[in-house]
């Protein structure tokens, strides 16, 4: 008799990690180099102080409660505090039973694939979207289909056509995850008329939308987009989090959903729920008032410096790059036309700087000319620095080409 074959987990993890890595944290390294990162908020604008003085009476005050398990769908204290939040921003006010407190959108994300993903099952994406979610899915065992988007977002004829083509395959699509309000990476809004188009879709195919609100509150430019949820509560589950406005140390994520989606959640978390000791503070900040001022602060700090970077651009790169400057999020999306944006992404850091190509933004089919800049983490300063030392990489980048061009021609 053969012995059994022994199990490889690495084969396994390779298989159902195969996309790219799930976060980017920003490194702090002391080598001089301008690290253009990931969605980090500023850290200056995180409200330390109060949390700091509010805390030790949450430990004592609320001890009882705060010491000890909390229940899977979070604080009430907390949602009541998320649900005024979402009524003051949509004027849509969701009911306490619409809310579940999650670790950050991550772990909304990974709870709804884990609900509603059978393997083999299909989830459309837009075609540049966060990689960290396409890897949950794929960790689930999903297939990947994607549609374009264009300035206004997402394209709905685009999608109904993939709908048909995929259902004339056989294949099972359940959901679509999108990222309608400043998107990761494109900082596109999806306009007022493709949002009806996208849930009149939606209602059509029986597709679940999923949106992802990470930088929902991100709104740079007079930019109202109105709720998906608001439009079509049965199809949409949106996604929310305060890890762009307070900070992603807190993982306070929320799913805003039906209640009998809530309910099934709920009950297929693990982790004996979120933390109450952090909800109870969070609530306090939220119903002291603090956090509509606390944003306004946040996003006066992130016009000024998308203002910075963007006159950089203009100063040190506009020849060779293309972008459009977003209403809200933390990204400008650059396009470097007839440009390979890795090759130069290799030259940069003998500049001084690091870029983080577009590559792993692409769900399929990766396109080499763009490149995402994040505006959200670095001072100013080093925001202006980094786009000089950008356009010197650029140049040098040209050069080679140049050369290159030359010896060919003989
Ligand atoms: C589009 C998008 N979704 C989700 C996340 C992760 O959010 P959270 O910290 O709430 O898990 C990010 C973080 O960069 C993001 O850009």
């Amino acid at each position: 008799m053969s012995e059994p074959a022994a199990f490889d987990p690495t084969q396994r993890f390779a298989a159902r990690t195969a996309q790219a890595p799930r976060f980017t944290a920003i490194p702090v390294v002391h080598d001089g180099l301008i690290r253009f990162g990931g969605g980090t908020p500023d850290p200056t604008t995180y409200p330390v102080e109060w949390f700091a003085a509010a805390f030790p009476e949450v430990l004592v005050e609320d001890r009882a409660a705060a010491w000890t398990y909390g229940g899977p769908a979070g604080f009430v204290g907390l949602r009541e505090g998320i649900a005024a939040h979402l009524l003051a921003r949509d004027g849509c006010e969701p009911t306490l039973d619409q809310i579940l407190i999650t670790n950050g959108i991550s772990q909304g994300v990974a709870l709804v694939a884990h609900t509603f993903l059978d393997p083999g099952d299909t989830v459309i994406v837009e075609q540049t979207t966060f990689p960290g979610s396409v890897a949950t899915f794929r960790i689930e065992g999903a297939k990947i289909a994607t549609v374009p988007l264009d300035d206004e977002g997402l394209i709905p004829e685009a999608l109904e056509e993939r709908l048909h083509q995929l259902q004339r395959q056989g294949e099972r699509v359940k959901l679509l995850y999108a990222i309608p309000n400043f998107h990761n990476p494109t900082g596109s809004v999806l306009s007022e008329a493709r949002r009806e188009q996208l849930i009149a879709i939606a209602q059509r195919h029986g597709l679940i939308i999923l949106q992802d609100d990470a930088y929902g509150d991100i709104r740079l430019a007079d930019v109202h987009p109105t709720s998906l949820f608001a439009l079509a509560p049965s199809h949409v589950l949106e996604l929310g989090t305060l890890s762009k406005t307070i900070g992603p140390g807190l993982r306070v994520g929320w799913v805003r959903a039906a209640p009998e989606i809530i309910t099934m959640l709920s009950a297929m978390r693990t982790d004996l729920g979120t933390t109450p000791m952090l909800h109870r503070l969070v609530a306090r900040f939220l119903q002291a008032g603090q956090f509509g001022p606390h944003l306004e602060r946040a996003l006066a700090c992130y016009r000024r410096k998308l203002a910075v970077m963007v006159a950089a651009l203009e100063a040190h790169c506009a020849p060779w790059l293309q972008w459009r400057t977003p209403p809200g999020g933390f990204f400008l999306w650059l396009r470097f036309a007839g440009g390979d944006a890795s090759a130069m992404g290799e030259l940069c850091p003998a500049e001084g700087v690091v870029i983080n190509t577009g590559r792993n933004f692409f769900a399929t089919d990766p396109q080499p000319e763009y490149f995402r800049l994040s505006f959200s983490y670095l001072p100013a300063e080093e925001l202006a620095e980094g786009v000089r030392r950008l356009g010197r990489a650029l140049a040098r980048y040209r050069a080679q080409r140049e050369q290159a061009a030359g010896q060919a021609r003989g």
